[in-house]
């Protein structure tokens, strides 16, 4: 258990809302009553019920769920939607003309798109794609800045079936590539590239670095111009956004697709190294995406809700992309850093567009907060009515702090439990009705059957005794299966309790009143600033350098970024001086920038001779990760085959 961890048991304090906010909240507390009631006597019923209110069908349902071939299971199976249709063609009625989308440059250019001109762009974008080839059950990839065409070309995916995979603008061209060829990928979507932290993010020349690596299922590659800076383009390949729209008609009908069909892959890193295509479906996807946003983020009609997070992400798919459109609501989208020109941007973007929802991540919590009150003091953030975390558990001072300095002690906070696997928000606080802790993502939702076990399976009763959360029963926005892989699918979520429960992969605690305590992952996952990376991914990386024999990765606690990556490195030829050599330590963080991302740069690299392995060749991680956070020892180490390993391994030799 962390430091972080620890801290969190002695939490006691209650925040229950305030009357203001629970007077105007959409869920009260007997509606609150009414939706558990129905889902506890009525599982199946409930989420028909939800699914019929909250979608519009072109087929309406017969079957709920499907679960003859569990864990492979059916939602709505015969029913036929469109997404894209729940998210823009059946506002034009009575919303046609109210901001969808509000969008700020880095540079300060604000654009607002109405309902009505979101529809158009999107329609016409889905003829272009279909002028390209693309058709319904293709992958497409897009790599794109934070704008607004990014959810443009995911909505016109949706629109005419075609399969989308947003690759976050952060991986690097590798990353790129692997996920093109595991998805076998038609079709490129990027950009010249993007504004961030004052510079240009290159995303043409890593998307060309990485087809000229080969990508043999592609086709065509469509490039928005965003930085108009000079980009090279390939004949009979590479084609212009504005060149493809050129003549396309605005009115492009939605594409009815099955509620099974695959709305979108989004890859994750799990324990092995390599990322996994966690495929969704169209209408169980969206169900869990409207759903929670008007029941956690309590959606209504004069909000103005921003997401920080990236469409590369699933926060940015479900609570940017989706869910506030599903819900016909107005969606802020900022393309670029929280630090430009300062570190009060966040705040004045607040300011500026009246953002009344805001949610975003412990990891810039606390960068946030470390620079002080002046620069959220300096602005006007009365607009802001509720705000919301997700990505790790929040430490209580961070939290604190949020409530008193962001939400001047008035919002609720709605702390997030959820994965890209899970589609949506699975246990959180309905706000005008739960009261939260600080640290705490408090209960289940209506229709969601979490809770944490034993080694058996058997649910733990005692308070606060750590163990494996798991979901019990199947829900509609779950992944269906990892692509291409259903191996992979049923060993990784499915592994314990005769195939039972859902494993989430994380240990949690439940108190004594039956709120839920994240405590973090039981797999080789590493959560850096609340972005996911497996520990035998960043390894590959490392040791696919020429002077890297061997390595081994772990986390350890870090006040900004919540955990932070220490790789123990086995050079090839002899090992430098006292085990430090910065200049080769810059290398291999880059390298690792370039293999993967910028984020899964390791903080710290120590060489030794040797990685410290049990009998059986097995990496002791355990020790490693002692080391790392500067604990004591806990492992065995009489096995080790010297000591002076431990010496080096610990920096002391
Ligand atoms: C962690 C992000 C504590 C957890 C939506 C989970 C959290 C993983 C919380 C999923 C939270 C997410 N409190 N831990 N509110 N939210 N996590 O797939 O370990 O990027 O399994 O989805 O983040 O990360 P992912």
């Amino acid at each position: 258990m962390s430091s972080n961890i620890d801290s969190v048991l002695i939490e006691d304090r209650l925040f229950p809302p305030t009357e203001e906010f629970a007077a105007k909240a959409r869920i009260k507390q007997a509606d609150f009553d009414a939706l558990h009631k129905r889902a506890d006597e009525d599982y199946t019923g409930f989420w028909a019920d939800q699914a019929r209110d909250m979608l519009d069908w072109h087929k309406p349902f017969s079957e709920v769920l499907d679960d003859s071939r569990a864990p492979h299971f059916k939602w709505f199976a015969d029913g036929q939607l469109n997404v894209s249709y729940n998210c823009l063609d059946r506002h034009l009625a009575d919303r046609a003309d109210k901001t969808a989308i509000i969008f700020e440059g880095e540079q300060g250019d604000v654009r607002k798109i109405s309902y009505q001109q979101l529809t158009d762009e999107v329609s016409q974008f889905a003829n272009a794609l279909k002028a390209q080839g693309i058709e319904s059950g293709d992958r497409v990839i897009i790599y794109m800045p934070m704008t607004p065409e990014a959810v443009i070309a995911m909505q016109a995916c949706a629109r005419i079936g075609a399969i989308h995979s947003v690759v976050f603008g952060g991986f690097s061209a590798e990353s790129l590539r692997d996920r093109i060829n595991d998805a076998a990928a038609k079709m490129v979507i990027t950009a010249d590239g993007g504004h961030r932290g004052g510079k240009i993010v290159e995303l043409k020349a890593a998307s060309d670095k990485a087809l000229d690596h080969g990508c043999p299922s592609i086709e065509s590659v469509i490039v928005y111009q965003r930085t108009k800076h000079d980009i090279p383009m390939q004949d009979g390949r590479d084609i212009w956004w504005h060149d493809a729209i050129k003549g396309q008609s605005t009115q492009c009908d939605p594409v009815w697709v099955d509620a099974e069909h695959p709305l979108f892959l989004l890859y994750t890193s799990g324990s092995t190294g390599k990322p996994k295509g966690i495929q969704h479906s169209s209408a169980g996807y969206l169900l869990g995406a409207i759903v929670t946003n008007k029941w956690v983020f309590d959606l209504q009609d004069d909000d103005v809700f921003w997401c920080t997070a990236d469409v590369g992400w699933i926060t940015g798919h479900t609570y940017v992309a989706y869910g506030p459109l599903a819900a016909g609501g107005t969606a802020v989208i900022y393309e670029g850093a929280p630090t430009v020109p300062d570190a009060g941007r966040f705040w004045k973007i607040c300011e500026d567009h009246k953002v009344s929802i805001f949610y975003t991540a412990p990891t810039a919590i606390r960068a946030l907060m470390k620079l002080g009150d002046d620069l959220p003091n300096q602005y006007d953030l009365s607009s802001i009515r509720l705000l919301g975390t997700v990505g790790e558990p929040i430490n209580p001072e961070a939290w604190i702090w949020y409530h008193k300095t962001i939400g001047k002690e008035r919002c609720p906070i709605v702390d997030t439990w959820w994965q890209t696997e899970t589609g949506a928000n699975m246990i959180a606080p309905i706000p005008g009705v739960v009261a939260t802790k600080p640290g705490s993502c408090t209960i289940p939702l209506p229709g969601i059957a979490a809770d944490v076990v034993d080694e058996d399976g058997n649910s733990i009763t005692e308070a606060n005794k750590g163990g494996y959360l798991v979901i019990t029963k199947p829900f509609p926005s779950m992944l269906r299966t990892v692509w291409g892989d259903e191996q992979r699918y049923v060993d990784t979520y499915w592994p314990k309790f005769g195939g039972k429960y859902y494993l989430a992969g994380d240990s949690a605690r439940k108190d004594k009143d039956g709120y839920f305590w994240i405590m973090g992952r039981i797999d080789d996952v590493l959560n850096v600033s609340g972005h996911r990376l497996g520990t035998m991914e960043v390894e590959s990386a490392l040791v696919a350098h020429e002077r890297v024999a061997e390595a081994a990765v772990v986390g350890y606690p870090h006040d900004v970024k919540g955990e932070a990556i220490f790789a123990y490195v086995v050079l090839k030829g002899k090992r430098p001086e006292g085990g430090v050599d910065e200049a080769l330590t810059q290398e291999l963080r880059n390298w690792v920038g370039e293999q993967i991302g910028p984020i899964a740069k390791p903080d710290q690299i120590r060489y030794s001779d040797n990685l410290p392995k049990t009998r059986s060749g097995k990496i002791m991680r355990r020790l490693l990760r002692n080391i790392a956070r500067g604990e004591e020892i806990t492992s065995d180490t009489s096995t080790l085959e010297n000591e002076d390993i431990l010496l080096q391994l610990q920096g002391k030799a």
